[in-house]
């Protein structure tokens, strides 16, 4: 892959351009957005001489990364391309209308990718006439930060194509996992409860934000709390992703989004961006301090690590991916501190079910269906690993 082309040069398709120009390759960067393209220009090389400030890169790369990437607001520009990255709005319609318009631009061969976090893969392409080189390309926000990426192939991509971007990704220095086209694809799905359950904990009244997250770091070893990373990714955001799952699996109730997160996101308090979401970030107002109960702070971790488990092991039933990519992808693109089937491993499957039958007795919520695959896992004494 010689020349690629990045559509959208907001916060993702920048970051894109970023890494691929950083490992050599030529980057045509087009929006249609005058403003967005400066901004983006302007932030590169801010970004660029501070990785040289702090001697990450040599300050005679900064030019040359530089001169990797030309920006244009002409489509045409991208016709000589071997891989096209769409990274503009969310937008099923106008990715389509985009797509459109760049199959007529581009060679018949030009792999054509999508960056969609929360849309159809299949959707998008279906307006193209030569579907065996379209594919969904995810990357994790920061780009160059994030080892990160999901490749989504659809039902005609062809496995060269797959293959070709597997290696390319890596040569960039990509951990690359595989998904189907599925809504949220491994991580957004298989995420969901580390929020949706620390949230009904809450609503259930069993303990508040600080004592949840105190308990998934202190206890669970995650690197944040579902609270403070949901105020840190943005609660709209957060909100989003869960609406688009929900909407997505015909309103499967395991992830119907929270009362509490909506009440926030209404009004206006998305989480650090707008300086008040679960936690007040206005100067002095400080977190307030967890209850540090041990046998609470279990409770909760045990709850949720569950529900993570189980959704781990639909995944996995569900051909989502294989085991590990699932494990990978977990760990790699949101930090856990270790795969969620090797944790069901150690843990033991029956502890998992027990937990999950127990809150669904008590609690009578729909929510709470022990995977089919961890049944079967149970009667015949399976592991993930062994
Ligand atoms: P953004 O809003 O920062 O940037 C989008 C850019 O696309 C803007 O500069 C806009 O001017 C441009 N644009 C819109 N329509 C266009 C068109 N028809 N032709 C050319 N340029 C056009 O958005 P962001 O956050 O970079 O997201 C882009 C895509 O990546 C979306 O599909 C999003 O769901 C996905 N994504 C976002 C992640 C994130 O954390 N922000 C993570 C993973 C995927």
């Amino acid at each position: 892959m010689e020349k690629i082309s990045v559509i959208g040069a907001g916060t993702m398709g920048s970051g894109i351009a970023q890494v691929a120009a950083t490992f050599n390759i030529q980057v045509t960067v087009v929006d249609d957005d005058p403003n967005a393209m400066d901004s983006s220009q302007k932030k590169l090389a801010k970004i660029l001489n501070r990785l040289a400030e702090k001697g990450k890169i040599l300050e005679s790369d900064v030019p040359n990364i530089i001169n990797h990437i030309t920006w244009t607001s002409d489509l045409t520009q991208v016709s000589d391309s071997d891989v096209v990255i769409e990274a503009i709005i969310e937008n099923t319609e106008i990715k389509q209308n985009l797509f459109s318009r760049l199959q007529a631009i581009v060679s018949e061969n030009c792999i054509l990718a999508t960056n969609t976090s929360s849309l159809s893969v299949s959707e998008i392409f279906s307006v193209i006439k030569h579907q065996h080189r379209t594919l969904g390309i995810h990357f994790f926000n920061p780009v160059p930060l994030m080892k990160l990426v999901e490749t989504i192939p659809i039902e005609d991509t062809d496995s060269t194509v797959l293959q070709n971007v597997r290696l390319m990704l890596q040569s960039w220095g990509k951990t690359v996992v595989e998904a189907k086209d599925t809504p949220g694809f491994i991580v957004n799905r298989v995420a969901r409860p580390f929020y949706g359950e620390a949230l009904k904990i809450n609503e259930d009244g069993i303990a508040d934000f600080t004592t949840i997250d105190w308990a998934m770091k202190e206890l669970g070893g995650f690197r944040m709390g579902p609270f403070e990373l949901m105020d840190y990714i943005g609660n709209d955001v957060n909100y989003s992703a869960t609406k688009a799952v929900y909407e997505g699996t015909n309103h499967d109730p395991r992830y119907k989004p929270s009362p509490i997160q909506k009440e926030l996101v209404d009004n206006g308090y998305l989480g650090r961006k707008s300086g008040r979401g679960y936690y007040d970030y206005s100067n002095g107002a400080g977190i307030p301090e967890p209850n540090k109960d041990v046998k609470l702070g279990n409770t909760i971790l045990t709850r949720i690590l569950a529900m993570l488990i189980n959704e781990a092991a639909e995944a996995l039933d569900q051909k989502i991916a294989t085991r590990d990519d699932i494990d990978t992808a977990m760990t790699t693109g949101v930090n856990y501190p270790r795969g969620l089937l090797k944790w069901a491993d150690e843990l033991g499957i029956e502890k998992v079910a027990s937990e999950i039958q127990n809150l669904h007795s008590r609690l009578n919520d729909k929510r709470y269906q022990l995977s089919p695959l961890l049944i079967k896992m149970l009667q015949e004494k399976k592991t993930f690993y062994s």
